[in-house]
């Protein structure tokens, strides 16, 4: 961010009053995620970090979930409600007491409009920091219609013209109003309480402040962004455009940030995966939310993994699910059809193959045997179970928690393991061999001449 960007201050107004009736949800629109992140927290953080000092978001009337979730992302917003859909402009001068506070730089977003990159707005608030009064933030649309049309006349924008209020030659006009708006702070207030509903849906149109800006001699401008980051989401088929652009991004800034992912159009990110360097993601990998991979670590074909921390060098998979408080250290490896919650396991340890570890802690070196499941849950509580460093687990063991296995101990092959076992024992739990000699041939012979007598 320049300077001058920086040193303005600059109150962000996020449009959330939506009604999204096309989503045929109980959910709000601007609630539905994209990379595991609602709409409306995405463009709050672009906000954010677009360097907004105050956000004020708007929302529909009795819309406490809203209010909630803009203030679980910015928990210092005002919120207003929109009591009655009257127009973007209106829905703008909601914030009004925020906008009369005073400001270098407003900039309006809208929360389904969830692409939008700070770095754009931060190219809306450079322009106001030029001289202009209103910024225009436009795209090339494939298909203009239903958008409002740009009407330059140089680099001036002259007018924003909403498709249903165009004429046949501007409707020809392809450079069209994403509708997020940067207006001069100082000005605010008055371009927009000049703004009438004179038009054909008689509604207070935000776009409108460029024609009042420009009745008063005030300069408006434009800024351009790519199609795919302004584009709205009003249905469930949307979300998916939308939802695929956002992981087209992530799996490039993977790979930019030194990630090797072999079929990236396989791989899932989450809005906060952090993916460290020289590691190498396989086909067909999902990560919920809150997910570490430091670097050099593998993560083979179809793993699920969320909430989880996966140490420098550490393999996963294939078929692995880490879920939340999965914490593996250096070099830990987690083999296939393995799955580890609330569990740390130590650098070097080894889970290969068919287990389950949940509450627990796997100390460094240890082995944990095919097939063996920390028995966590009676129905009521959960329970831990330690495993100390250097411990052996022979497979298909269950560890009936809470119980502590210590370091260096040996557990025996199909060991059900209810009691803690000291430092380098060795803990057998299973029922005893017995070998009888001969007992097969013998029950040969008497079987099948019985069946022989039942065939006569
Ligand atoms: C708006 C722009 C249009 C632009 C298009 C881009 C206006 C008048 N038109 O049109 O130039 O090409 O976006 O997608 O701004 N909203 C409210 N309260 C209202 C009305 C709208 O909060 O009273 C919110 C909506 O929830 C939405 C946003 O403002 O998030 C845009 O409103 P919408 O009705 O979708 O505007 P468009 O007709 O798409
Ligand atoms: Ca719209």
């Amino acid at each position: 961010m320049s300077n001058t960007v920086k040193t303005r201050t600059c109150l962000a107004i996020v449009l959330a009053a939506g009604e999204g009736t096309r989503m045929k949800s109980s959910l709000p629109k601007v609630m539905h995620p994209v990379g595991g992140r609602s709409m409306l927290g995405h463009v709050l953080a672009a906000v954010r970090e677009a360097g907004a000092t105050s956000m004020a978001v708007v929302v529909g009337p009795g819309r406490e979930d809203v209010a909630a979730e803009a203030l679980r992302h910015a928990p210092t917003a005002d919120v207003f409600v929109q009591h009655e859909r009257l127009g973007t402009a209106h829905a703008v001068l909601a914030a009004r007491t925020a906008l009369e506070r005073g400001y270098d730089d407003v900039i309006i977003a809208f929360a389904d409009t969830p692409l939008i990159r700070a770095e754009t707005f931060v190219a809306l608030r450079g322009i106001l920091a030029g001289g202009a009064s209103v910024v225009g933030l436009g795209f090339e649309a494939r298909d203009p219609t239903g958008y409002g049309r740009f009407v330059m006349d140089g680099e001036m924008l002259e007018a924003i013209v909403e498709h249903k209020d165009a004429n046949a030659e501007q409707r020809r006009i392809t450079l069209c109003n994403a509708g997020l708006m940067a207006i001069d702070g100082t000005r605010a207030v008055d371009l927009l309480t000049a703004i009438g509903n004179d038009n054909a849906q008689n509604e207070y149109y935000l776009p409108d402040a460029v024609i009042v800006a420009r009745s008063q001699g005030l300069s408006a401008a434009i800024c351009l962004a790519p199609e795919d980051e302004v584009m709205g989401v009003n249905d469930r088929i949307q979300l998916s455009l939308a939802e695929a652009v956002f992981q087209k991004r992530m799996r490039l800034a993977a790979m930019t940030g030194g990630a090797t992912l072999i079929a990236p159009e396989t791989v899932f990110f989450s809005h906060d995966t952090r993916i460290g360097r020289d590691v190498i993601i396989e086909p067909h990998v999902v990560f919920g939310p809150g997910v570490t991979i430091a670097d050099h670590a593998v993560v083979h074909a179809f793993c699920h993994i969320e909430g989880a921390r996966v140490g420098a060098k550490a393999t996963v998979g294939p078929f692995g699910r880490l879920r939340p408080g999965a914490d593996l250290g250096e070099s830990a490896k987690i083999g296939n059809f393995v799955e580890v919650k609330a569990a740390t396991i130590g650098r070097n340890a080894k889970v290969s193959h068919l287990s389950y570890i949940g509450d627990a802690s796997v100390g460094a070196g240890a082995n944990i045997g095919a097939g063996t499941i920390t028995c966590n849950y009676d129905g009521f509580f959960k329970y831990r179970t330690e495993i100390g460093e250097g411990a052996f687990v022979g497979t298909h063991s269950s560890l009936v928690a809470p119980v502590t296995i210590g370091a260096g101990a040996f557990i025996g092959s199909g060991s059900v393991i209810t009691e803690d076992v000291p430092a380098d024992a060795l803990a057998l739990g299973r029922g005893r061999q017995a070998i009888k000699l001969g007992w097969a041939m013998e029950f040969r012979a008497r079987s099948s001449s019985r069946k022989a007598g039942e065939h006569k």
